[in-house]
């Protein structure tokens, strides 16, 4: 017989919780999380690992954001922390491990091209200048699966205010680290290496776009992109860049990774549509990470009323790959 460990992040406590008898019991909860580790196991582990030796641990849990809620269960930590895209570490699901290999501190981000003042600052003086807040997100992956994350970050408008881009800058390009050394996935040269993503000023203006540093109410353990990475909730899962180390400012469209790689099936925009289908299966259904559950896609995964306006005249694009 099947026996499902009930989730630690089951949604209905949560919202059955005061917000601060919640977060004093996953204060105690945290504080005895080198316990748990031990006992749970896998992704725990690795949470536990991406606190010890952060400078920014003390930051977590942050407050939640009560504006960004969900329809549906949060996905367990476990299976979330174990089933990750990240080709820097390699070309398949399982890299949790690998991607331990991962070093985040000294971690430099740079802000450069059209902004008024070219810059480079440390992971933990960005921080410094953020408000962190916990925001529930749901994620699809053009790959046809889901998951339900609590994402900690901070909204990218406030990071398009620290950057001070030009009034004529219209794209924000993302960039991943390059170091084959540490991430042997960089040695397959048949992939255009560093990771990029872009994004119009527009949507990373948008309320929804976030600027994710850590989750299940602790720093982001490294598979998930540490420690820094983007989510844009209702964008196939590729456009959430990981490990992000430079935000360049352009007026100049740019071709970013996937694109590259395959651009009959990944475009510049990625939004989802479920009736839209990729060349090679169907997006009408997503398959929920952690259970056999298929469910039906939602337009915009759900976002439409907060998004569709960025859209409005742009028939003529490929909105939807
Ligand atoms: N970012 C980098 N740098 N490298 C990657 O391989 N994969 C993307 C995206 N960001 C990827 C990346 C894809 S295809 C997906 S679906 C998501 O990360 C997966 O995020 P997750 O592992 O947190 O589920």
């Amino acid at each position: 017989m099947l026996i499902k460990k009930p989730p630690a992040w089951r949604m209905p406590e949560r919202e059955a919780t005061p917000e601060a008898v919640f977060y004093n019991r996953r204060r105690f909860l945290n504080s005895i999380a080198g316990g748990a580790a031990l006992l749970a196991g896998g992704a725990l582990v690795s949470g536990a690992r991406a606190a010890a030796g952060d400078p920014s641990a003390g930051r977590y849990p942050a407050p939640r954001n009560l504006r960004f809620r969900l329809d549906r269960e949060l996905t367990d930590e476990a299976d979330a922390g174990t089933y990750n895209n990240f080709y820097e570490f390699g070309s398949h699901k399982r890299i949790s491990e690998a991607a331990q290999a991962l070093q985040i501190r000294p971690w430099t981000v740079t802000f450069d091209g059209m902004v008024e003042q070219p810059r480079s600052v440390g992971i933990d003086s960005l921080l410094q200048a953020m408000q962190l807040e916990e925001r529930l997100y749901r994620f699809r992956c053009v790959e046809a699966w889901s998951m339900a994350v609590p994402w900690t970050g901070f909204p990218m408008r406030a990071l398009l205010d620290f950057a001070r881009p030009l009034s004529s800058a219209k794209y924000v390009v993302m960039q991943t680290f390059n170091d084959a050394k540490m991430a042997s996935g960089q040695k397959q040269f048949w992939y255009p290496w560093p990771y990029t993503e872009c994004l119009t000023i527009a949507e990373a203006a948008n309320e929804l776009t976030f600027l994710v540093t850590g989750v299940y109410g602790k720093p982001l353990p490294k598979q998930f992109g540490a420690p820094l990475r983007l989510a844009t909730p209702w964008k196939y899962g590729f456009k959430s860049v990981k490990s992000i180390v430079r935000f360049q400012f352009t007026d100049q469209r740019p071709v970013t990774f996937w694109e590259k790689i395959q651009p009959q099936e990944y475009g510049f925009w990625a939004n989802v549509n479920p009736k839209v289908a990729h060349p090679r299966w169907s997006q009408a259904e997503e398959r929920v990470l952690g259970s056999d559950n298929k469910v039906p896609t939602l337009m915009y995964n759900g976002y439409a009323e907060q998004v569709a306006g960025l859209y409005t005249g742009m028939a003529g694009e490929k909105l939807f790959m």
